[in-house]
């Protein structure tokens, strides 16, 4: 049986007063319309199809989805007729209709209510209802025995109405032809003057046919985003269900209050990350790590036992064993391959240091290449910009760049080399060399006892 989603996102989101589309606002680090369809997609529904408006559609080819475009926002009923008038037909298929704007609800859900069209006894709609506190703006759900006979929109019901504390969720399942017949039959008489999905209860009770009631069990399951109060809400309960995950899986969060995480990180077991820290994009931590108090890392792969303490770490790789920080800035596609010290107020640009290389303070290294086991003392600068252009710093192993080094790239120093503290090297240096001074020249070589 053909299963298909149907995904609303073509309203304006006045309340949100943004320049942006309500959808693409952004809750752990993802557009919210990418966990509505990252959610169907969990539950089997592979064919998603966004109902968008012009602003969206210019965005909406990031997600992966077919989309049609709803040009007048004439109601939640209109989209979904716009939609199906664009969708080949299959009378006899499933359609699962979400809100773009309910970025919490969990796979789960969505596939209870497609499940509940066939559960005991076929019915011609499910949806999801949710007790709630109240006063709400959500639809009320009018019941008759277990089934649901009617749903009256906040702005069109009685007081008694109003006091109903089941409501509407917005998440719903049809057989297909049934669902086509229902919205080409909608009206517009109501506050709105909007042509209501909701209003499709009626059209089957009229005939006698059965609305399915699928409750959830948690209200904040199915928040719905229509301001920025809602959208810190709905981040905080998505950051804590991330945390959690990590939890479970083995990861000691101190905090999950001040620890931001996104949803597609891979951490592993016995890493322990203190406040005030984030991780994001498709970051990769491996075990035993110890990340944080205050650090950020963003698309980077980080090895296993690994430490980093307050420090920035972007687009980079930081190999097993190496420390990291306090106040290091590692960023550009740096790769450190394991054992590497990285100390204070150190940046590290687009370099590439072998196991064991250490520059412990006060130093930016840029396009550089560094050797096995050198150490980059205090104070060290690659002068990699001449004003236009980018040059290469290439160091050996087992070099002592000293105190104050600036390299003037770009530049070699040979393997087993030494500069004095204070050189300024603008010419290579061969393996073994000892230089210094500014320019750096070669240092007279060690007094020979023959020589007295
Ligand atoms: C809707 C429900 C209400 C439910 C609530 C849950 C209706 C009539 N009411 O109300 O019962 O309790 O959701 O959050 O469905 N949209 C379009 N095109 C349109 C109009 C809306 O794509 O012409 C989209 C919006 O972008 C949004 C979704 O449909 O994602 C819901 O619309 P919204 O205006 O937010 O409906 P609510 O008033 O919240
Ligand atoms: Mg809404």
């Amino acid at each position: 049986m053909r299963l298909r989603a149907i995904v609303l996102a073509a309203g304006k989101g006045t309340r949100m007063k943004s320049a942006i589309p309500k959808v693409l606002h952004e809750i752990c680090g993802r557009p919210m319309l990418w966990y509505t369809v990252a959610a169907l997609r969990e539950a089997g529904i592979d064919d998603v199809i966004v109902v968008t408006n012009d602003e969206l559609e210019a965005r909406i080819g990031e997600f992966r989805v077919r989309s049609i475009v709803q040009r007048e926002q004439l109601g939640t009923g209109h989209a979904v007729k716009v939609a199906l008038d664009a969708l080949p037909r299959f009378d006899d298929g499933r359609i699962v209709i979400a809100y773009g704007d309910m970025p919490l609800v969990p796979a789960a859900i969505f596939r209870e209510t497609a499940d509940a069209l066939d559960s005991d006894g076929a019915a011609s709609m499910a949806l999801v209802t949710v007790k709630m506190p109240l006063p709400s703006n959500f639809g009320r759900i009018v019941r008759k025995g277990a089934d649901v006979e009617r749903i009256v929109e906040a702005r069109d019901a009685s007081a008694g109405e109003l006091a109903i504390d089941e409501m509407n969720a917005g998440i719903y399942a049809f057989t297909e032809g049934e669902l086509r017949d229902a919205v080409a039959n909608l009206k517009n008489d109501n506050a709105q003057k909007e042509y209501y999905l909701t209003d499709a209860v009626e059209h089957f009770v009229r005939q006698g046919k059965r609305v399915r009631p699928v409750p959830a069990a948690d209200h904040l399951h199915v928040l719905g985003i229509n301001d920025r109060t809602e959208l810190a809400k709905a981040r905080r309960e998505m950051n804590a269900r991330i945390c959690e995950r990590h939890m479970l899986d083995g990861v000691t969060i101190v905090d999950p209050q001040t620890t931001y995480l996104e949803p597609e990180l891979r951490i592993g077991r016995d890493t322990v990350i203190y406040p005030g820290t984030t991780v994001s994009l498709l970051t990769e931590i491996g075990e035993g790590c110890v990340i944080g108090p205050h650090t950020r890392i963003s698309d980077a792969k980080i090895g296993n036992g690994v430490t980093v303490r307050e420090s920035v770490i972007v687009q980079s790789e930081i190999g097993d064993g190496s420390v990291v920080g306090p106040f290091a800035h590692i960023r550009g596609h740096a790769k450190l391959d394991g054992d590497n010290r990285v100390g204070n107020f150190v940046e590290i640009k687009n370099s590439h240091y072998e196991r064991g290389v250490k520059s412990a303070h006060l130093s930016y290294l840029g396009d550089a290449e560094i050797g096995e086991e050198t150490n980059i003392g205090c104070g060290t600068i690659t002068c990699n910009f001449d004003g236009s252009q980018k040059h290469k710093t290439v160091i050996g192993k087992n070099v002592s760049i000293g105190s104050d080094t600036a390299i003037v790239a770009p530049r070699t120093i040979g393997d087993g080399a030494l500069t004095g503290a204070g050189s300024v090297v603008t010419k290579d240096v061969p393996p073994g060399g000892r230089v210094a001074g500014n320019p750096a020249r070669p240092l007279a070589p060690k007094a020979k006892p023959s020589d007295r």
